[in-house]
């Protein structure tokens, strides 16, 4: 007997076009319908199908949908069938409104996709998008279903015309193999076995195509990569590379580098569940001792010296958009490919891509579903390939630091080298060096609070107090950058977060001068504070939350602004329509209702000393 091989698909479609209809017709095909399962479905689809007396193979789909692990965030669900020659796992992605998602996730490891059009409507927007996005996952071999044929008379008219204007998306896509074959998923016609009412029709049947089909087996003949995923060290005398071979293949005595610093050595073992092996190959979780100690860890790769993957800390990549919250440039997510993990921010979005027409949008953020093509930057180097070169070392997720949850999912294109020749330049006289002959320890006090909180007043009095006794300051206030440096930029979260991280950075090259910087900005995210934060050493980042209600602040209007604002005069005003999220944990708590600002400024001023910033 031949031996089977699997293939994994997707299948695309929009609502109406027959999805569960055809995977239930497939099921029902490859006899994986247990007799029991069939007669429910035939008491079922009597009482509530929408085919009379016909069974209605959608419901067998929707009934096992039913069953599926509950709580999981991405909807998609894999089936299995077989056929005598082969084995077939389909991902069925539900078409509602999270479909960009779904479709993400079922098509990042389908081989081929097949793309169902109704032939009453013929090729839709939603034909385009879903062609898109398959092609964007990698995927180049489509199979166009021309579904519902019986109900256009088996017109062969009506198929030809479809096939004609698939091509052009085919062309624009790029894609490498399109097989067509009109069909109907509720009556069989095509699906296992040629239908007499189709006789202008003369190719092979829906299945033999499924069986025929090459797999999109790039991961076996790719170069060779094994991600690491733990160093494993049970004693002194043993220390192996574990993971999964995510490519290529490797044996005993070849030759390998480390990607991330280049050092080469060998493989002396490669040992795998059943004990020591000759070779891996891809899929395989095997550990690797190699011939000389070497370094590396945990996000590292294993590859030959011959065939190394790209290390960079600056990529182009697309990204899918999953999350409610919206991408939004400069802002820190982490980073996740197959065992690496980085802070890294979207320094670029180029543009947006959209999936019904495929042309470029320009736009500042991504929304969910929203597919992007972005430059990003990460705070380390990381391996990877390019995502057509290899799928599993090409793809990352952008995770959100604040939930942990999934937000996006991406597709490298390739490195950018922009900076790569701009190296640090070692410098001799550093912050400590500078402030202690100001006789004070560098600092960034970042006062945080709604607008008319008091920030600024209390900032104020701060650096007059300090000032007068010597130390040496600057303040950085919103206001006053936002008429030079960031005169660019508005209000929208976007913008906020450009203005955050511009003044972040200014901020620290100011406490490398050995300054007290003194920052009065309203910050109103958690996330862009936490990344001022994590630009300062340990220490130096001291963050002040001026606390006034809102109520408050619209009270006090010292600029007249709440009032505008309350008129809707002014749109994304902060505490209105625009959030501000308070501090969860800040190093000062200024409770300023019913406080003297020049009390408060003594309190941070007090504050200081007792920490040893003012020798
Ligand atoms: S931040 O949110 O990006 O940190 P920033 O501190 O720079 O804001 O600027 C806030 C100042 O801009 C406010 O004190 C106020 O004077 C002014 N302003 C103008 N429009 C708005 C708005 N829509 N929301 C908040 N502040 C605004």
């Amino acid at each position: 007997m031949a031996e089977t091989t699997l293939l994994r698909f997707i299948t695309c479609g929009s609502v109406d076009d027959g999805k569960s209809t055809l995977i239930g017709r497939l099921l029902h095909e490859t006899r994986q319908i247990f007799e029991d399962q069939a007669d429910a479905l035939a008491r079922d689809s009597r009482k509530h199908g929408t085919t009379g007396d016909d069974v209605d193979y959608a419901l067998l789909v929707d009934g096992l949908e039913a069953e599926r692990e509950q709580g999981i965030t991405i909807d998609v669900a894999y089936r299995f069938f077989a056929t005598p020659a082969r084995k077939f796992i389909v991902a069925d992605t539900p078409g509602h409104e999270q479909y960009t998602r779904n479709m993400a996730t079922g098509a990042s490891t389908a081989d081929l996709a097949i793309v169902l059009v109704d032939a009453r409507k013929g090729v839709l927007t939603q034909t385009r998008r879903h062609s898109f996005i398959a092609s964007l996952l990698g995927i180049r071999h489509v199979i166009l279903a021309v579904n519902k044929i019986d109900l256009v008379g088996f017109d062969q008219a009506v198929f030809d015309d479809i096939v004609a204007d698939y091509a052009e998306v085919a062309e624009h896509l790029g894609l490498e193999r399109v097989e067509t074959i009109p069909l109907s998923a509720r009556y069989g016609d095509n699906i296992a076995e040629r239908s007499d009412r189709l006789g202008w029709y003369d190719g092979p049947t829906l299945i033999e195509l499924l069986e025929r089909a090459p797999t999109a087996n790039r991961a076996g003949a790719a170069p060779f990569r094994l991600p690491i995923q733990y160093v494993s060290r049970p004693n002194l005398d043993f220390r192996g590379f574990a993971g999964t071979v995510a490519s290529g293949e490797i044996a005993a005595g070849d030759p390998v580098t480390v990607a991330k610093s280049g050092v080469s050595t060998k493989v002396s073992r490669i040992i795998g569940p059943d004990g020591d092996q000759e070779r891996a190959t891809a899929g395989q979780a095997v550990t690797l001792v190699l011939a000389d100690e070497v370094e590396a860890s945990r996000g590292n790769m294993l590859c030959r010296p011959t065939e190394r993957p790209e290390v960079a800390d600056q990529f182009a990549a697309h990204i899918v958009w999953m999350d409610e919250q919206p991408m939004l440039p400069g802002r820190s997510y982490w980073l996740r490919t197959e065992t690496d993990q980085v802070p890294a921010t979207v320094t670029d979005l180029k543009h947006r891509q959209d999936v019904n027409t495929f042309a470029h949008e320009a736009a500042k953020s991504l929304e969910l579903n929203e597919i992007g093509l972005c430059n990003l930057s990460t705070q380390a180097p990381v391996a990877f390939d390019a995502y057509a070169d290899n799928r599993v070392t090409g793809a990352f997720v952008l995770i959100d630091r604040m939930t942990n949850a999934t937000a996006g999912a991406g597709m490298i294109l390739h490195p950018l080298r922009r900076a790569a020749n701009v190296h640090w330049q070692a410098i001799t006289v550093d912050a400590e060096a500078r402030a202690a002959l100001k006789h004070q320890r560098p600092a960034v006090l970042w006062f945080t609070g709604l607008s008319g909180s008091g920030k600024s007043t209390i900032a104020n009095l701060l650096e007059k107090k300090l000032h007068a006794q010597g130390r040496h300051t600057f303040i950085l206030d919103g206001d006053n950058v936002r008429h030079g440096l960031n005169r660019d930029l508005g209000f929208t979260e976007v913008d906020r977060v450009e203005n955050i991280r511009r003044v972040a950075e200014v901020a620290r090259l100011m406490a490398e001068a050995g300054l007290l910087v003194i920052v009065s900005f309203i910050s109103p995210f958690r996330a862009e504070r936490r990344m001022a934060r994590e630009l300062m050493p340990e220490g130096q980042f001291v963050e002040i939350f001026v606390d006034t209600p809102f109520d408050v602040c619209a009270e006090r209007d010292p600029k007249g602004l709440y009032a505008k604002a309350l008129r809707g005069e002014i749109a994304n005003f902060t505490g209105l329509d625009s959030p501000y999220e308070v501090p969860e944990q800040v190093d000062l708590h200024l409770r300023t209702d019913g406080r003297d600002a020049s009390e408060l400024a003594d309190q941070v001023n007090g504050w200081l000393s007792s920490r040893g910033f003012l020798i």
